[in-house]
Order: structure tokens, then sequence, then C-alpha cells
């Protein structure tokens, strides 16, 4: 058996400030009964750093000391995602939403484009995002694109940068959307070089509101499927930062159990065919 399952069981007590400062420093909201989830997390991360008590650890995640911090919000975060996701939505995007706001752009001799898929995590969400604009937009060598994703966990964004994928995360691609952008690399998919070329990704925390202020100039904003791991507080935050970060007109695509109605009232509901979205 290994040291992390005999590990001794963690009092509430003492996970209710580590819990306090994961949520203050990422969003990240825990409640008691979710508690054996940062039990482990943590456990893992004191055999990591020798600590011999909870109270050791947590002294060593206030003061630093190796990124403590940040390698624990490594390991609460959840990664889930992948190409395609939500259809329906993306449809919403390309089919509508895009041809709105290009339209609007092209009339003023304006072909920049600027997309933020904020907590992009592995990077699928991005990749789809090329993909769909070169295949929905018919001048599309005429427009400047510059596709951001941005993500707290450095490991993912590592892996979002080598751009190669297994069956899992291509299942819901259009076998002409993967032939036409992805290549085999050893039985794995790989995105091509005219998509991944589009794509920049930096580390940023969406709790923090000097990062959030430097993101500017963006005509359609993605946080989809990581508010819903926030508090209604963090969510507004966010929310209200993405909004900063757009320009005038541009849109923001949630996650579908995801919603702006509470959060801002500075966004206009817009109803698309197969979903919703929100406009500035
Ligand atoms: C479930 S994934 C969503 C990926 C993609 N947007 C999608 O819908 O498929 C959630 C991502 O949010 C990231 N995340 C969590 N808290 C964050 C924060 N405070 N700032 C930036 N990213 C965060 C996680 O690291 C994770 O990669």
């Amino acid at each position: 058996m290994s040291m992390f399952a005999s590990s001794p069981p963690i009092e509430i007590s003492e996970l209710v400030p580590i819990r306090d400062l994961i949520l203050e420093q990422t969003g990240m909201f825990f409640e008691e009964k979710k508690f054996y989830f940062i039990e482990k997390r943590v456990q893992k991360r004191m055999q990591a750093t020798n600590s011999t008590s909870v109270r050791e650890y947590y002294r060593l995640l206030k003061l630093g000391g190796g990124d403590e911090i940040g390698q624990l919000i490594e390991e609460l975060t959840t990664n889930e995602t992948y190409f395609y996701r939500n259809i329906p939505q993306l449809q919403s995007f390309a089919e509508e939403a895009l041809q709105l706001l290009v339209e609007e752009k092209r009339k003023a001799g304006d072909y920049r484009l600027r997309i933020w898929s904020a907590a992009c995590s592995s990077g699928e969400e991005p990749y789809t995002l090329v993909m769909l604009i070169k295949e929905h937009l018919h001048d599309f060598a005429r427009w400047k694109l510059e596709v951001v994703g941005t993500d707290i966990d450095t490991k993912i964004i590592a892996k979002a940068q080598m751009a190669t994928y297994d069956e899992r995360s291509v299942k819901d691609v259009p076998p002409v959307v993967l032939n036409k952008y992805f290549e085999n690399q050893g039985g794995r998919h790989r995105v091509r070089p005219e998509v991944t070329n589009l794509v920049q990704f930096h580390h940023l925390n969406l709790m923090d509101r000097y990062a959030m202020r430097r993101m500017q100039g963006f005509d359609f904003a993605f946080c989809r499927n990581v508010l819903i791991y926030f508090d209604e507080d963090s969510r507004k935050k966010v929310v209200n930062g993405i909004y900063d970060a757009l320009n005038p007109g541009g849109f923001i695509f949630l996650g579908h159990s995801e919603s702006v109605g509470k959060l801002s009232g500075a966004f206009k509901l817009v109803k698309f065919q197969k979903s919703l979205s929100y406009r500035k």
C-alpha cells in the first residue's frame, strides 16, 4: 500500500483555512461535502513536501516556497475538455455570432479578429475555434486572426502547446475537419501548424485583477466550464473582467449550465437558434 493511501485523515477544521485560501487565490470553492477531494490532494502534497502536520503545510502554502500554492492548485483543477465540445453552441458562434460581427467589421474595414479562450485547459477549445473560423469565413485569407488561450494550470498549458491528442479528445471532431487539420503522429492526433500558429498560450489566473486588466481588445471570449467551480462573488469578478476585455459589440460564450444572468447586468442577452450568448 502506498504512503498516500495510508495518510491519516485530516480534520475538517484544519482543511477550512486551506479551502479559504484556495477560494481567495483561484475563485474555486469547495463545500464541506467536497472536502474529501481537497483532503486527498493535500495529503499528496504534504508527502511531496515532507510536511509533518497540516499546520506546517498551511504555512508553506502561505509563505510561498517553491510555489507550493501553484502545485496544490494544479492538483485541484478539473481539466476535462475535448475538441468540438458543445456543438450546438459552436454552431451559434460560427454560423451566427461570427457572421454578424465580421460583417460589421468588414463594413468598417477592420480585418482583425481576436478571440480569448479563458480557462482553455489542454488547448482543445482554442484550436477548435481556429478550425471553425477557417471553415466559416469565406474570405479568411484577408483576416488577421489571433486566438489567445489562458489557464491557471501551467502543466496543462504545456500540454496545450504540444498540440498532440489521443482518440478521446477528437471523438466529436467531424471527419473532414479531422483529415484537414490533424496529422497522425505515432497513433496520436497532432494539430497542424496552420492552426497552432494562430494560437498563443499564457498562464493567467482569472482572479488576478492585474493580469485581467492586461487582457484587452477581444471580439469573442469563451469562458466555458470553469465558473461552475467558483463561488458567486468570484464568478461576478470574472464576468466583469471579461466584459472589460471585450471590444464594444464583443460576445461572451459560457458553458451550457452557466449564465451571465445574475452576474452582470452589463451584457445584452442574444438568442441564437441553438443557444444563448451575451453581447457587450
Ligand atoms: C473543465 S476545464 C474547461 C476547459 C474548456 N474551457 C472547456 O470548456 O472544455 C476548466 C479549466 O479551468 C481552469 N481554471 C480553474 N480555475 C481557474 C482560474 N482561477 N483561472 C484560470 N483558469 C482556471 C482549470 O485549470 C481547467 O483547465
